[in-house]
């Protein structure tokens, strides 16, 4: 894919494996699959809880991942001292709740402690050489603290628009548009994700400024059925018509 890159979460395939605490499906296998089918990059969480994603998984995927491991993680010191000590090619801060079914919002930098927590994790992760970028709400003031904090990129939070319909899932694209052309306009690199799907895809791909996807269960759950290899292939069909329209 020449302008746009498509990084495929893999979580859900360790959450299957984890659900019988056993060696299947695997993740490794799934991110071999997802390159195949032309993932840019495949993305991981490496949770606290350590619900799905293993260290194992990320320690294996440091080895055998041709494109870009692109490592989740929330700005816990012990989390911090693994991502450092593996430097994936980048990581994605975000914020992390024991309770959520999944990453619930962007990161909150409304106050100095939240920024100074963030500046401190961004640092380390620098650093070690890690590219780096903040899982955000497309809001001016968060967009303009990351840019200060010194990120090298956001990850605009698309779930709003995706579980939106109607005119408001039309101003939640506005935001997201919004968002990525104030950052591209204080030159931070943009990426976007969280609740794409096959059928939401479109309209957030052909926002010119936004350079990177990352998009997890609705390619896993088409996987089930399709493959994985072709289901990959399939969005990142979507994602090109998108930027060029015939
Ligand atoms: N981006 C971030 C920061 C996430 O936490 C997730 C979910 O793990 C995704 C993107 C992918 O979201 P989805 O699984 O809804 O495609």
């Amino acid at each position: 894919m020449t302008n746009m890159r498509l990084y495929v979460n893999i979580d859900h395939v360790a959450t299957v494996r984890q659900a019988r605490r056993t060696d299947e499906p695997d993740p490794v296998r799934a991110a071999f699959l997802a390159e195949l089918g032309g993932a840019d990059g495949i993305t991981v969480h490496l949770r606290e809880d350590r619900r799905h994603i293993q260290d194992r998984d990320v320690e294996l995927l440091m080895q055998t991942v041709r494109t870009c491991v692109n490592l989740e993680l929330a700005a816990a010191s012990e989390i911090l001292d693994l991502a450092c000590a593996w430097a994936p090619k980048q990581a994605t801060l975000v914020p992390e709740k024991r309770q959520e079914i999944t990453t619930e919002g962007g990161l909150d930098l409304s106050t100095e402690a939240q920024r100074s927590k963030i500046a401190h994790a961004l640092e380390r992760l620098t650093d070690a050489g890690i590219r780096t970028s903040l899982f955000i709400d497309p809001d001016e003031t968060t967009i303009k603290a990351s840019v200060d904090l010194g990120a090298d990129a956001v990850e605009l939070h698309t779930g709003e628009y995706a579980n939106a319909r109607g005119e408001e899932r039309r101003e939640r694209l506005a935001r997201v548009h919004a968002g990525a052309s104030l950052a591209r306009k204080l030159s931070i690199d943009v990426h976007a994700g969280h609740g794409l799907t096959y059928e939401n895809v479109t309209p957030v791909a052909a926002i010119p400024e936004i350079e990177e996807l990352n998009i997890g269960h609705s390619i896993i759950s088409r996987a089930m059925f399709t493959g994985l290899e072709g289901a990959v292939r399939e969005m990142a069909t979507l994602m090109r018509r998108a930027r060029s329209p015939r």
